[in-house]
Order: C-alpha cells, then structure tokens, then sequence
C-alpha cells in the first residue's frame, strides 16, 4: 500500500513511518522544512514538505501524489510546555480540528479510501471513570474544565471528522520510549522537574511508542472503517508508579511529591491529567478486530526497553525506533 504520514518526523510519527516501511508499505512523509524532510528520508520514505494547516499549500504540494491510506499524527507539543500549562495544547487542538479537516480534503486528493487519525484515551474526558473497563462504547468528548474542554472537543471533533468520512481512529494511551518520545520527560525527570501528586495520582492507559506504531500499521492495514479503537497496554498504571520507573531507568532520583492543591494551581491542565482522570482503558477490540497485541505489556517491560537508550549519552534524540526495539519477557 501506498501510505501518507503526517507528522511524519514526529515522536509517534517517525516510529509509524519505520514500522510501514518495515511492513513492505511505499510511504510519504509530510515534513514541514528540511530537518523533518531529512528524518523522512532516513526512515526510507519519501518526503513532501507542507504545512497540514496551510489548506491551499497542501494540496499543491501533494498534487500528483497518489495514496492509498493516510495517517494523521501531527501535533506540536516540542515547543509548548503542554504538560503543564493547557494554553500549550492550542497549537495541537488546531492540528485535531482544523488540520483534520485538511488532510481528508488531501486523501480525497490523493485518491486515498482510507484514513487513521491520532486521538488519545484523553478525549473519553479528564473524569473518574471508575473501576469498570472503558470501552470504546464509552461516551467519547466529554467535557470539563476550562482548559481541558478544549482539549477534549478537539480529540472529538478529529474523530468525529474522520469516522463520519469512513476514516478509524486510534485512542493511544500515554506514549513513552525511547528518542523523541520522551526525552523531554527524561530531561525533566534528571532535574527533578517532573512533580507527581502526593498519592500518585489517577490510574491511566500506557502505550510504549513502537507499540504505537504497530497498531496504526494494522488500523492501516485491517482496521474497519468508521470505527475507533483504544491502543493501550495490558495494564492500567498511576502516573506515579509509572515516573518513579521511568526515573529509576534513567538513572534519575525519584520525582518529587507535590500536593495536589499547589498542582491544581501551578499547572491546572497536568492536574486535570494527573489528578482529574483516572480510567482502566480496554484494548480487546483492537485485539480481536485488528489482531494488535501489545508487545511491552506493562509499563515495567516498557522501562526496561527504553533504560538502554535512556542512559546512553546522546541517545536522547535518536531518530527512531530502528535499532532499540526489544521484546520483553512478561
Ligand atoms: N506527538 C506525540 O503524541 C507525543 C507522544 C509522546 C511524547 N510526546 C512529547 O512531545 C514532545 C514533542 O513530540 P514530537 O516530537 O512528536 O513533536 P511535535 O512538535 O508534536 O511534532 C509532531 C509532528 O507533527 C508535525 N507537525 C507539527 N505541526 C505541523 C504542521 N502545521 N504541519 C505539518 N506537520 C506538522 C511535526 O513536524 P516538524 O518536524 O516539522 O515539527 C512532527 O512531524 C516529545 O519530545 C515528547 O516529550 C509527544
């Protein structure tokens, strides 16, 4: 299959692109100026440069261009501190929604019948969703809070575009590993920057990134069209549990406990994550209908697959999941 990625030089983007050239696919990589473009090439793909939300630049630069499927997994969290402050998440929630809407005007073009759009487990709401498993029946955009609504309605007017054109989205969990990743959650964990709230705070779906990849390549692949599918790990794990191994892989000190007020206050939109959301996300129906297993089962498996990468020098931005993919032992 013929394949357009974009966010194609992107942390879960350039892991996707190397798991569809690995899986026999002719990708294109939408990159945005020569550094992304150069990534794309190294991946084995063949770049187009173009900006998802410049409408009329894209479809000029993609005019000629043939496709079978395209995956959309632009974002722009590198230079906003998302994690801590919701304004940072604008510039993504743009992507979601208007971007969206570009790149479905771009497969049409392209003659692509098939579409997967990035949304997160996120999008079910910044809620407590209690101890039953969250299935993809689960309401999805539901809102609350002033600086997640934003968030949340873009996670569903994404989908909402794409399912309506026939399109599959795919409700990744958190995503971690190795590269691009989560360096800059590793750099914030070495200066004891990253806070955890006191008790660990709410329960969340993990994914690591090469995992990531393998489930879009099979939405790519044998997803059904119109259907959404949570891509989550085996188990559900607090944000604490989860950082505490994170550090201890990279050789970082345990992160700090804050309390859970002060979060609130200093970095509302990561409260609203931390604090705010707790849900046991279901991932059988990526199992039976796309055949997807995850192969880092657990966030334990996962640390120990990204403590090679994490603490050697100049690995933090290493282009991709070539080269550091193992399978763990569960
Ligand atoms: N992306 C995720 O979902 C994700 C997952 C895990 C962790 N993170 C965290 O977020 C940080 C940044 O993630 P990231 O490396 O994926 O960077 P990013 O800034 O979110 O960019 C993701 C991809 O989207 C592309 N893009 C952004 N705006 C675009 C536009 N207007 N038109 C076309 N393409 C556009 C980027 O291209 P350019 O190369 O041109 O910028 C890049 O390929 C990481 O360091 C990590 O801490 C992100």
């Amino acid at each position: 299959m013929r394949v357009l990625v974009a966010g194609a030089s992107g942390a879960i983007g350039r892991a996707v692109v190397a798991e569809l050239v690995r899986g026999g696919h002719d990708v294109v990589g939408l990159a945005r100026g020569q550094a992304g473009a150069d990534v794309v090439t190294s991946l084995g793909a063949q770049p187009v440069v173009a900006d998802v939300l410049d409408r009329d630049g894209l479809l000029r630069a993609l005019d000629g261009t043939t496709a079978d499927a395209v995956v959309h997994e632009a974002t722009a969290l590198k230079k906003a501190p998302t994690h801590y402050r919701g304004s940072g998440i604008t510039a993504t929630n743009r992507l979601r929604t208007t971007g969206t809407a570009h790149l479905l005007e771009a497969a049409r073009l392209v003659g692509a019948t098939r579409f997967v759009v990035q949304s997160m487990v996120f999008g079910y709401g910044f809620v407590d969703h209690g101890p039953d498993l969250v299935t993809e029946d689960r309401p999805f955009g539901r809102a609350r809070g002033a600086k997640s609504d934003a968030a949340t309605a873009a996670f569903a007017s994404a989908e909402a575009q794409a399912l309506a054109a026939g399109g599959i989205a795919l409700r990744y969990g958190f995503v971690y590993g190795q590269g691009p990743a989560s360096d800059r959650i590793v750099s914030l964990l070495r200066r004891r920057a990253f806070p955890v709230p006191r008790g660990g705070g709410g329960s969340l779906g993990w994914l690591f990134v090469d995992d990531a990849a393998t489930a879009t390549r099979a939405a790519v692949e044998r997803g059904r069209a119109g259907q959404a599918y949570n891509v989550v790990d085996d188990e559900p794990a607090r944000w604490g549990e989860v950082f505490d191994a994170m550090a201890d892989a990279a050789g970082a000190h345990r992160p700090p406990r804050v309390p859970g007020g002060l979060m609130r206050l200093i970095a509302p939109f990561l409260a609203d994550q931390m604090i705010g959301t707790s849900m046991r996300v279901s991932n059988a129906k990526a199992g039976d209908e796309l055949g997807w297993r995850p192969s880092v089962p657990t966030f334990r498996h996962g640390m120990e697959a990204g403590r090679r990468a994490w603490r050697t020098p100049g690995s933090l931005s290493s282009p991709g999941p070539a080269g550091s993919r193992r399978t763990p032992r569960s």
